[in-house]
């Protein structure tokens, strides 16, 4: 009989230990180096995966799932302690002033967004050693107004062997004192790969410090490959539904929905969307509210086919009308997209404490990394927060009344073709009302600048990110609209630009990036009266020294 120190000492220490995993009942443990493995270590193979060394145990009788848990603990303190320094913020000209940006690192989606306790907490999906997909974390920020946030020790890491190869995404829910995580465990098998998802959970009692009770879900429903993830939970008459993105064995993007009494045991109760029909490879992160009296479901279908040519990559975003049967059975219809610009993904809601749904977004795309902040050592960041609304069946969106208290003195000018604006920097928010016919050029300076033509023929809106610096992604996206006019309200930082057409019927989020000074303001043809507010910073969302 050995504890779990004793077995921590035989395979070489805490920082030998990388990766515990659990396939078919077998232990398996990665370490960094073979050569520091006490001889007493009772026997075992090894095989190496992808350049580490891991070592197939016979499982010791009394190695029970307690232990394995114990075993994480462990793994999870490493972890947390390679990661301080990736909480120190590297410095860069593209950082934003207010939205949040990871320290270092890639930052994905937005987790457990939710109000507990008096306070708002928001998590991300986070890689602290590079900027690449690979195991991910749960960053964790909370705050008292939704706009400034503060940075507190990392959640969750991918520390057991549920969730070794990323703690996925997921969401929280309030229930008392206790916050509690649902969220997918990935791992990845052996050489071939193989991935392993179970749907898991953690539990706080401060808000603060989690404990992970591992899966509630180990095993896949019938019909669904291991991609079923990004669990959501909500209340539906005496009990609780969970909804997960999912892919079908043919192949097809679903939503599978299961419930329960007691939030630990669940009962799957159907795959639902086929009215949807072919509708992508895969649907990730799911989320379902009531507004106006009606469900909206959200998700990011894979695979669909685009409105527009100029939107070339795979992943979409959008919200279905839903509906539930007696049986918690889902039907969706009417699907539209929830932003038409370049970067916005997995998106996620929460309801604040005065009754409000507020959307928190990834602003980036799951296939690029190559951006001018990667020189720097870190990429991607969360949208503004933005509140909804619903009008005739469809979803509004406009920026939360909270950025007001960034506010700097109004500015007002009027600009036409001969006339630029020189702000001081590219952190605002502007309101504009144009005709068709004029073209908007925002962070500008002499080949540098986006531009947002309205073209009176097509009665298009053109957003154009070509001369900036980008590197990878689509650099044009464009938006049918029938109003005599266009008003425009324009959220810019650093290196961002979210555009609210008509009163939040329709946004476009996209990254752009150009040089710190190009923060000029043109009007190409026409002529327009603009309303600025320069915005402060906000605090820093990371571990500032
Ligand atoms: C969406 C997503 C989720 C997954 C997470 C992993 O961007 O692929 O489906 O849980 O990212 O980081």
């Amino acid at each position: 009989m050995f504890s779990v120190s004793d077995l921590v000492t035989m395979l070489g220490g805490q920082a030998n230990i990388t990766r515990v995993l659990y396939p078919n009942k077998q232990l398996v443990i990665e370490v960094d180096d073979l050569s520091l493995i006490h001889d007493s270590l009772p026997s075992y193979s090894v095989e190496e995966v992808l350049g580490k060394p891991q070592l197939t145990f016979s499982m010791p009788e009394h190695f029970d799932e307690m232990r394995l848990l114990e075993l994480g603990a462990v793994i999870a303190e490493q972890q947390k302690r390679l990661a301080v320094d990736a909480s120190q913020p590297a410095a860069c000209e593209h950082r934003p002033t207010w939205h949040v940006s990871p320290p270092r690192g890639l930052l994905n989606d937005p987790n457990g967004f939710i109000y507990h306790q008096g306070q708002y907490h928001l998590f991300y999906q986070w890689y602290p050693h590079g900027c690449v997909h690979k195991d991910k974390y749960w960053a964790h920020l909370t705050s008292r107004d939704l706009v400034n946030w503060d940075w507190q020790p990392l959640a969750l890491t991918p520390s057991d062997w549920f969730d070794s190869h990323g703690v996925f995404s997921g969401h929280a829910l309030s229930q008392g004192e206790q916050l509690m995580l649902f969220y997918t465990g990935n791992t990845r098998i052996g050489n071939q790969r193989d991935r392993h998802t179970t749907q898991c959970l953690a539990v706080s009692d401060d808000g603060i410090h989690f404990k992970k009770l591992g899966p509630v879900i180990p095993d896949l429903p019938e019909g669904v490959t291991p991609h079923i993830r990004d669990p959501k939970i909500v209340r539906h008459g005496d009990h609780w539904l969970m909804l997960l993105g999912a892919q079908t064995t043919d192949l097809k993007g679903r939503l599978a929905v299961y419930r329960s009494q007691d939030l630990l045991k669940w009962e799957f109760v159907a795959l639902c969307g086929d009215e949807m029909g072919d509708f992508g490879y895969m649907w990730e992160c799911p989320d379902l509210f009531e507004l106006g009296g009606e469900y909206f479901a959200v998700v990011g279908p894979q695979g669909i086919e685009s409105e527009s040519a100029l939107h070339t990559i795979p992943h979409h975003n959008g919200y279905a009308k839903a509906q539930l049967d007696a049986e918690d059975k889902m039907t969706l219809s009417e699907f539209g997209n929830l932003d038409r610009g370049f970067d916005f993904y997995a998106p996620q809601t929460l309801l604040t404490a005065d009754g409000r749904r507020i959307l928190s977004g990834w602003m980036g795309l799951p296939d690029e990394i190559d951006h001018p902040s990667t020189d720097n050592g870190w990429v991607h960041q969360l949208t503004a927060l933005r509140e909804l609304s619903s009008k005739a069946g469809r979803l509004i969106q406009m920026p939360i009344a909270e950025i007001e208290g960034l506010y700097q003195d109004k500015q007002r000018f009027t600009l036409d073709n001969e006339r630029y604006q020189q702000l001081n920097n590219k952190a605002f928010d502007m309101s504009v009302e144009l005709d068709w016919g004029s073209e908007l050029r925002l962070h500008a300076k002499d080949e540098q600048f986006v531009s947002i033509r309205l073209d009176e023929a097509t009665r298009t809106l053109l957003l154009d990110r070509t001369h900036t610096l980008i590197r990878e992604g689509d650099t044009k996206r464009e938006v049918t609209l029938t109003s005599d006019k266009v008003s425009l309200r324009i959220l810019s930082d650093e290196s961002s630009l979210e555009i609210f057409v008509n009163g939040g019927e329709q946004v476009l989020t996209s990254r752009v990036f150009t040089d710190k000074d190009a923060a000029a303001i043109e009007l190409v043809d026409g002529l327009a009266n603009f309303e600025v507010f320069p915005l402060n910073a906000a605090s820093a969302p990371f571990v500032v020294s």
